[in-house]
């Protein structure tokens, strides 16, 4: 059931695609690349958040069954950036060396864009059971990598905003609530932690 929900984005853009093959323009518009890579970037952003937002609501709800959601929520995350950046490739950089290496340097967002990518790669190649036996605490420390794929997300979409900055403030907005809960719920375990020391 929770897969089928992860899944709604795609289904919507495949429609769209179906509608634009039969009926040009009414599917996606008058740039129907431009639609494809960012609806896929717009949901790789929402997705991440949301999969941060799973670790929070499991803390505020004291639900931490919640939990379990995470791993699919972040490897949905992660299926949605690739194809993000495969279209890119296919569709707006038309598999082109030349053109990807000018764009990178003429769109320094893309530099963003990638950091989050690789940021995201260890994540998703250590999100089995095995991976997390074997590295044991250095999973907690290897999958803090999630905070820098954010910040590197929020600055790639800050940076190639085009008109306003709202959608990149309301984004960026939601990351600080999510941070700030992340600092509150650290400092007070630690502070249990101490009381606890101290008592002993
Ligand atoms: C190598 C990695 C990446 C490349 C080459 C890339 C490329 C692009 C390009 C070219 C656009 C703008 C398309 C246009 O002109 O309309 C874009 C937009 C966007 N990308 Fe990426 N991206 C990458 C990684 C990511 C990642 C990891 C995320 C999020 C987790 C992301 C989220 C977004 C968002 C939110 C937009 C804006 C969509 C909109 O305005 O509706 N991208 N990306």
């Amino acid at each position: 059931m929770f897969w089928c929900v992860l899944a709604i984005p795609l289904a919507l853009l495949i429609n769209d695609i179906r509608i634009e093959l039969a009926t040009p323009t009414l599917g996606l518009g008058a740039d129907p690349e431009d639609a494809i890579v960012d609806h896929l970037g717009i949901w790789s952003i929402r997705l991440l958040w949301f999969t941060l937002f799973i670790s929070s609501i499991a803390r505020l709800t004291r639900q931490p069954i919640l939990i379990q959601f995470r791993r699919m929520a972040g490897l949905w995350t992660f299926a949605m950036v690739c194809l993000h950046v495969t279209s890119y490739v296919l569709l707006l950089a038309r598999v082109d060396l030349m053109v990807i290496l000018d764009d990178f340097v003429e769109r320094p967002y893309i530099i963003a864009g990638l950091s989050a990518l690789s940021s995201l790669i260890p994540l998703a190649i250590t999100s089995t059971r095995g991976w997390r036996r074997r590295l044991r605490q250095n999973w907690n420390r290897l999958h803090r990598l999630v905070y820098v794929a954010a910040i590197a997300a929020w600055i790639h979409l800050f940076w190639l905003e085009r008109a306003t900055f709202e959608e990149s403030a309301i984004y960026g907005a939601i990351l600080i609530l999510l941070f700030i809960e992340r600092i509150v719920h650290t400092m007070r375990t630690r502070k249990r932690k101490q009381t606890a020391k101290a008592v002993t």
